[in-house]
């Protein structure tokens, strides 16, 4: 018989609860700017910009230094170890820039993915060691969030049982940890969009990696209401022939959900995967018009698809950084109204904002 000694108090359930429903209030969703050096690195380079210290902070005060509109549209910042001790040209610190505009302060603690030997390629995500002490110490700095990533690829072979169970049980161990800390925990279990499988392919194995993932995080005694989500969505893979609209997407995204992820998630907060910037939010309103009824807020929480023109903007120039900014808004006022069902497109278009995102087997 399974007995059960309390992991939390009734007060610190109640401040994870707080912080993961304020990070998902309605229209508000999340700005991933927590790229590691290297995947910075392959951002920076397109644009001619070289991918220094000085660089990666003065990209990073674009996005952070927008108006006030921001506070409507985005409800939590991921950021990167470094970005947390880096400061504004005015000398004050990201962190309190954040805070000040009442959004929530994440933290990516995971330590990249390593090869699960004896599989075909696959992979599980390190950095277990030391993180309560790093959760203790990011949570002191300001944090109430954090983010781990795990990858998983569909293929003839993939995803393996062991590479379904291992990334399940390396997702609860690190949400446990969290929670003792003080900080809501995104469960990541990226799906990739590799491959040339359809659709249904897609929702099958999304089904069955989020069950292994919930019912990890049920044995690791994970209090669900202190957690977000943060899935791919279902499409077919990006070699497929095969295209599908953004109302079958919602449907199957929508469809896997509502089978694998309790109600008492509050929010599930969609990556973008390599879409494009409209096709992201197109997909995101759609999964949000959905008629199936859904139990959690369904919203954003991207980087490519929240940056990409930010960075064409910019492109390093310093006159164009106000330009930048605003590019920014648009964006996360447009994925805002997505998440709220409500966003009016005229198609897609062909400029920066339709341009696939897709990188091969995407690191962060
Ligand atoms: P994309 O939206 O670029 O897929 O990335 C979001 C993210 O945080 C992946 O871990």
């Amino acid at each position: 018989m399974t007995h059960q000694y309390p992991a939390l108090t009734p007060e610190q359930k109640k401040e994870l609860a707080d912080i993961a429903q304020r990070i998902v209030a309605p229209g508000k969703g999340i700005l991933a700017a927590d790229e590691s050096v290297g995947s910075m690195g392959k951002r920076l380079d397109p644009i001619g910009v070289e991918n220094t210290e000085e660089n990666r902070r003065r990209y990073r005060q674009i996005l952070f230094s927008a108006d006030k509109r921001m506070q409507q549209y985005i409800g939590g910042v991921i950021f990167f170890h470094e970005t947390m001790y880096q400061n504004s040209d005015c000398g004050t610190d990201f962190v309190q820039i954040i805070k000040r505009k009442g959004i929530v302060v994440g933290i990516k603690v995971d330590k990249g993915v390593v090869p699960l030997a004896g599989t075909d390629g696959e992979t599980t995500t390190q950095g277990l060691d030391g993180l309560a002490e790093r959760c203790a110490q990011y949570k002191k700095d300001g944090a109430d969030f954090a983010k781990w990533r795990c990858v998983l690829k569909i293929s003839e072979n993939t995803p393996s049982n062991v590479a379904i169970i291992e990334n399940a049980n390396v997702l609860a161990r690190y949400a446990s940890i969290c929670q003792q800390n003080g900080i809501v925990p995104i469960v990541e279990p990226e799906i990739l969009p590799d491959g040339d499988h359809d659709l249904k392919r897609c929702q099958y194995v999304t089904e069955k990696v989020l069950a292994a993932v919930y019912k990890a995080l049920s044995d690791h005694h994970i209090y669900l209401e202190g957690t977000l989500l943060k899935p791919n969505m279902v499409t077919a893979g990006h070699a497929s022939s095969a295209k599908y609209s953004p109302e079958e997407i919602a449907m199957a995204t929508v469809t896997a959900l509502r089978r694998t992820v309790p109600p008492a998630v509050p929010g599930v907060t969609f990556l973008s995967g390599g879409q494009s910037e409209e096709e992201a939010s197109i997909n995101l309103n759609a999964i949000n018009k959905c008629s199936l009824a859904k139990p959690w807020a369904l919203t954003f929480s991207f980087g490519r698809a929240l940056q990409a023109s930010v960075l064409d903007t910019w492109h390093g120039q310093k006159e164009n950084e106000s330009a930048a900014t605003e590019v920014f808004i648009k964006r996360a006022e447009i994925n805002s109204q997505a998440a709220l069902g409500q966003y009016e497109h005229s198609g897609l278009d062909s400029g920066a904002s339709a341009q696939s995102l897709f990188v091969e087997n995407h690191a962060y």
